[in-house]
């Protein structure tokens, strides 16, 4: 083609002659290749790229199996790579952050202005008696107030617990009191859909709950009045304005494998797990990740429109775009208000050159047609990126022809909070098929097996398991290493592979299709919930005796929830009371986990050990064969 649209041929997607001349890594296959067959030896490569205190005596350390340890003996803190180095060079100038409020508001920090920010965080939890490896929780609006405390955490070495803006105060209180924090980091609210958010008055509710609180910082954001109480709640600017919060802060020198965050998932049972990093591995694998799957350039900026309280924020809003010294956009509010062009608006407005973003924001955009980004010149986009659930054909298309002019490649990302990191992605200059998110990530072997661990044959569908550690993989759940160990990496025998839980196939060239959850894990809008979350959820409410939560297909949040609830005896169920527990719902697990619908039904399909089988009420509710029964009790 003489333009330098990416060429169509059947399905297949070439890049084009400038994206392959612009790329980070021009080659995979070879590069690939080295990185498996000598894998320490490319990640000591890769470390290379960062500032160490000290340099490691072993890249990997699999003496202890699964719990594997990168960078052993090397002295590290992700912020001196993230902030510290960028203040010796030009950089130092350079904007690290804009920052938009909902309602129009800009606040933009240079990488010396973010030092300054996060160092005088830091010195107030100093302050408050913060320590090293203590764990902090903050529960924050997207403001750059939360990547300060995300930073400050760090740089001290204490340890971040991000609880999503977005979850109820059982949720808060259940993640406080796993992580023991003394220390709550929240804000009076946010703002969505021109409304203000009130987060302060779920935190003190959660704090009732939670006795190990001694401290709550809230940082004004929404003006909201607030219940603040003397001695354990302080406002964030009164402590800005002591001396204690001077802006010189000494980073901690820590170990490599010295904790970085936890961040709650979900799983199959009620109980979410805390999900643990470290400092280096980590900081290791996003960056390299973040630089060769996006083709970070100094002058880009960058813009991944998650939020931090979710681990694609973690590693591609906060911590990776700032080790490669990116400017990182940030957007606090509603994608579509005041109109579904807000997006495209800011992509314009601040010149995005990188984008990355979920499947179900991209459907949810499309909704609306394409005169709204058709308003705005998105020129400066060079790619684009998908994260969090399988992308559809349809929206794959609308994504790279609508918004990327069929100029800009589309980065499918498969990776997960247990994974740190991307594991399996095109590089910019990977041919690409709509759906498939491609082939591995340098270093990583990944297979899809049956149940004995065997390789399935190509086209055919299995368990996906990577076989080999990486350096951003988590390093255990928070306070449970036997779960970790017997969850992950207990079903192969002697085989050593990771197992992630989703079913995929791979294809006669290679390429990695992921189908889905197999455990009963939802992605709803991308956001991953339990189906037990949901029923013990149900349950809690007096009405209910026994609940199933299932999900079905749903043309924008990829999965809606269904539930169905078998009420106390002598209950009705009526339109009201199905609101009521719809609520309920939301209340107990944040709106995110509000079901569609709740179905009063008198019994559930069990299996004789009296499982619910899900899998028989999603047949139902399609209309489709019910399968294998014969584990059905009568
Ligand atoms: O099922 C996969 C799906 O999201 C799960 C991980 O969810 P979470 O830990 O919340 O992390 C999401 C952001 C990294 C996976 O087990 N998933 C994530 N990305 C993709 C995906 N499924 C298909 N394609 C993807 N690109």
């Amino acid at each position: 083609m003489a333009d330098n649209s990416i060429e169509k041929s059947s399905e297949i997607y070439h890049p084009s002659a400038e994206v392959v001349a612009n790329a980070n890594i021009p080659e995979y296959e070879q590069l690939y290749k080295y990185s498996c067959e000598n894998r320490e030896q490319f990640w000591a490569e890769q470390a290379d790229h960062l500032r160490w205190y000290k340099k490691w005596d072993k890249v990997l350390d699999d003496s202890n199996k699964p719990f594997y340890k990168w960078f052993t003996g090397a002295n590290f803190n992700i912020v001196h790579n993230a902030i510290d180095r960028h203040l010796e060079d030009a950089t130092r100038n350079k904007l690290a952050i804009i920052w938009e409020s909902e309602a129009g508001a800009v606040r933009s920090f240079s990488y010396h202005a973010l030092n300054r920010e996060v160092s005088k965080f830091a010195n107030t939890l100093k302050s408050m008696g913060v320590k090293k490896g203590e764990v902090v929780t903050i529960y924050m609006p997207q403001v750059p107030e939360l990547v300060f405390a995300m930073l400050a955490c760090a740089k001290i070495g204490a340890v971040h617990s991000v609880v999503y803006g977005g979850f109820s105060y059982e949720a808060l209180a259940a993640r406080i009191e796993d992580a023991h924090s003394r220390v709550l980091i929240t804000a009076d609210g946010g703002f969505r859909r021109g409304k203000p958010i009130d987060l302060k008055s779920i935190a003190n509710e959660a704090m009732k709950r939670s006795p190990t609180i001694e401290v709550c910082i809230t940082v004004r954001n929404n003006g909201l009045d607030v219940e603040m109480e003397s001695e354990r709640d302080f406002w964030y600017h009164d402590l800005q304005s002591l001396p204690v919060a001077s802006n010189k802060c000494d980073t901690e020198v820590l170990d490599s494998e010295d904790p970085l965050f936890i961040l709650y998932t979900s799983g199959t049972t009620g109980k979410p797990k805390g999900m643990l990093h470290t400092h280096a591995g980590y900081a290791v694998y996003t960056s390299t990740t973040h630089r060769c799957l996006f083709d970070v350039k100094p002058e880009d900026r960058w813009w991944c429109a998650a939020d931090p309280g979710w681990i694609t924020g973690h590693s591609y809003l906060v911590y990776s775009p700032l080790i490669n010294g990116a400017t990182i956009v940030m957007y606090e509010g509603a994608p579509n208000y005041p109109y579904p062009n807000r997006l495209w608006q800011m992509v314009e407005k601040y010149g995005v050159n990188l984008f990355y973003t979920s499947p179900t924001a991209i459907r949810g955009l499309m909704r609306f047609g394409e005169r709204w980004p058709q308003r705005h010149d998105l020129s400066s986009l060079r790619i684009l990126g998908s994260v969090g659930e399988p992308i559809n054909p349809e929206a794959w298309k609308w994504y790279y022809e609508v918004i990327g002019d069929s100029k800009c490649p589309i980065i499918d990302t498969w990776w997960q909070t247990e994974t740190g990191g991307v594991m399996i992605a095109p590089l910019p200059i990977t041919p690409l098929k709509p759906g498939s998110c491609t082939k591995p990530f340098f270093g990583n072997e990944v297979a899809v097996v049956d149940d004995e661990g065997n390789e399935v044959p190509a086209g055919e569908e299995g368990k996906l398991v990577i076989k080999n550690p990486w350096p951003g993989m988590a390093r255990t759940i928070y306070g449970d290493d036997e779960r970790y160990a017997s969850l992950y990496w207990g079903d192969y025998g002697d085989k050593d592979y990771y197992k992630a839980g989703d079913s995929a196939k791979i294809d006669e060239d290679g390429y990695v299709w992921v189908i889905g959850r197999m455990d009963e894990v939802l992605k709803v809008s991308g956001y991953r919930l339990g189906t037990a979350e949901i029923e013990s959820a149900l349950v809690s409410h007096q009405a209910v005796s026994e609940a199933a939560a299932i999900g079905l297909p749903h043309e924008v949040k990829g999965n809606a929830i269904h539930t169905y609830a078998i009420l106390r005896d002598g209950l009705i169920g009526d339109k009201a009371l199905e609101q009521e527990l719809k609520e309920h719902v939301a209340k107990e697990l944040g709106k995110i986990a509000q079901p569609e619908d709740v179905q009063f039904v008198e019994s559930l399909p069990k299996t004789r050990s009296g499982k619910i089988m899900r899998r028989v009420l999603r047949a139902r509710a399609l209309g489709q064969d019910e399968g294998d029964l014969s584990t059905l009790e009568e």
